[in-house]
């Protein structure tokens, strides 16, 4: 499937819309439309359902060590700004960038890539940027513009090895930015904090500095002590969130994928430290299940465990699931979500002060200033765990599943969009535009049509209409030839297509058609509230 198909639909039927586009957009923001904003929420609605309010306390799931328990809360945006210093992201939240003096564009470092070559007895590396959709091309590109060169002269260009990131680059003298005329234009990588930074009340000085939250993750550590002592949890036990997060990506890419305003759907699992490794196994593989029950085929995803050097600063082991996006080369997946084990170390940062990984010190010991004192104050709480069984007093170790509501929008939406051939309302084979959405997420479930708008037709169906609504998000049309109004609903991706013809005013029934195998067949009109419930409950 082609991106810019599923871009185009996405804007045309209203699943997705950039943001502000009547001024001309602003980069890394989307809203959702009327078809996108059910979507998204049934997306939403399914996670928390099955991994909280659907979770069942008492039996052992399938692959876990030990019953657990699932809680919820719902966090604000702006926090205390100390928790950010304590969590690391004040510190540690950051993407190296560099700046091209020559064009003004800012890249950032790890997505530059580029290529040693030689012509005319100079050698250079010709770089492209994140925003290339083909670095090959563009370097290539850039390389011929560099040395004077037209596309027949290609065999000039000498190449000295493959594509490599800038990263491996030490000295930029040589190297021709993504967009440069020139060499030596880029400048030496910067660090860039990526957490949007505001203001509270009316003075603003700089002790009034707040920040919107990057990761849902420390509201809950910060509740901890809260949910505990309001609730009668017992470790092993999970707090779970779903909401708005805010980072302020250098370069906001691939459609949703990577926004500056993106919604996560965070799980904190805390548990004893002796059994954390068997849960973090548990994790991994039950939300792997997730996505493969929510309809994207296991051959398009993957589990994929992180190296030492690629962790978060809070992680001790991180695996990622990933999927394998249209707009990726073959062979490349992109993440959907990362489930991390981040042992005691929020907790403990929250209790003691701010956390240094990097120092000679394991990431669970607190980095000290010169007066041997914790570098940021913690809050001084108490966040251990006493057993009220065995009256073992630990701070308990932590299981992160942490998933991101656009990206599986954005994987299910990609994963739904077929084009296949059906018949039009001549009986015509004709190529259409088909959203295979598991009825579970599928914004509208059914819509009813009247095959004309005279004889009573109407009025049956709007009482078909109104019956299943009182249930479901359901969808009536009178308007145009009925081929073309199933038409209009398979783009919608709605499963199921109810009308009421000439028969069912002799014998009161309907005709239901499936979307995806085109068949029809008749139910009585009485029966079709539960026979819709028995066919989206599939
Ligand atoms: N609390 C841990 C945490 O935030 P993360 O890997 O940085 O970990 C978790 O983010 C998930 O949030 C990612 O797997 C992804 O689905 C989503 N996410 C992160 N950054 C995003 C962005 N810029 N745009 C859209 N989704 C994003």
């Amino acid at each position: 499937m082609e991106m810019d198909k599923l871009v185009s639909l996405c804007k045309r039927r209203g699943f997705l819309f950039q943001s502000s586009e009547i001024y001309g957009g602003v980069n890394g923001f989307w809203d959702y439309g009327p078809l996108g904003v059910e979507l998204k929420r049934n997306i939403k609605d399914a996670w928390w359902r099955d991994m909280v309010t659907g979770h069942d306390d008492l039996t052992k799931a399938e692959g876990a060590p030990e019953p657990y328990e699932m809680t919820g809360l719902d966090c604000t945006i702006i926090m205390h700004p100390q928790v950010w210093k304590c969590s690391g992201h004040y510190d540690l939240f950051h993407d190296y960038m560099v700046d091209c003096r020559q064009t003004n564009k800012r890249y950032r470092h790890d997505q530059v890539s580029g290529r040693w070559v030689e012509a005319k007895d100079k050698r250079i590396f010709a770089t492209a940027g994140s925003d290339s959709d083909s670095p090959e091309e563009d370097i290539t590109r850039q390389a011929l513009k560099f040395f004077g060169l037209r596309n027949k002269h290609i065999e000039q260009l000498q190449w000295d090895g493959g594509i490599t990131p800038l990263t491996d680059i030490k000295d930029f003298s040589q190297v021709l930015g993504p967009h440069a005329k020139e060499l030596g234009t880029l400048t030496e990588p910067r660090e860039f904090n990526l957490m949007f930074k505001t203001t509270l009340g009316a003075l603003g000085g700089e002790e009034d500095a707040a920040f919107l939250r990057p990761e849902t993750a420390q509201g809950i550590f910060v509740n901890f002590k809260n949910v505990l002592d309001s609730t009668r949890v017992k470790i092993p036990f999970g707090i779970a969130q779903v909401g708005k997060s805010f980072r302020n990506e250098i370069t906001p890419r691939n459609f949703t994928f990577r926004s500056r305003e993106f919604e996560q759907m965070e799980i904190e699992f805390f548990c004893h430290p002796d059994s954390s490794q068997k849960w973090y196994k548990y994790w991994r593989d039950r939300r792997f299940q997730w996505y493969l029950d929510m309809g994207i085929p296991e051959g398009k995803l993957i589990l994929r465990e992180h190296k030492p050097e690629e962790r978060a600063h809070y992680s001790i082991g991180t695996a990622d699931i990933e999927y394998a996006f249209p707009f990726l080369a073959e062979g490349e997946y992109g993440e959907l979500e990362g489930i991390s084990h981040r042992g005691d170390f929020d907790l403990r940062s929250h209790m003691l002060g701010k956390l240094d990984p990097n120092s000679e010190a394991t990431p669970m010991e607190v980095e000290l200033n010169e007066h041997g004192k914790p570098k940021y104050r913690g809050s001084g709480k108490d966040l251990t765990y006493r057993d009220e069984i065995t009256n073992e007093k630990y701070t308990p170790h932590v299981i992160e599943p942490s998933a991101g509501a656009d990206r599986a929008t954005l994987a299910l939406l990609c994963e739904a969009y077929t084009e296949d051939e059906a018949p039009d309302d001549k009986g015509k084979m004709k190529t259409r535009i088909v959203m295979k959405f598991h009825p579970r997420i599928a914004p509208i479930k059914a819509a009813v049509f009247p095959l004309v708008k005279r004889d009573g037709m109407p009025e049956m169906a709007k009482d078909i209409y109104r019956a299943l609504k009182k249930q479901w998000n359901v969808f009536y049309d009178e308007k145009g030839a009925v081929g073309r109004r199933y038409r209009r609903q398979d783009e919608a991706g709605t499963p199921f297509c109810i009308t009421v013809d000439g028969q069912s005013l002799e014998d009161q029934t309907v005709t239901i058609r499936h979307r995806d195998t085109l068949e029809q067949w008749r139910v009585k009109a009485d029966d079709i509230v539960g026979e819709i419930s028995k066919l989206i409950n599939v």
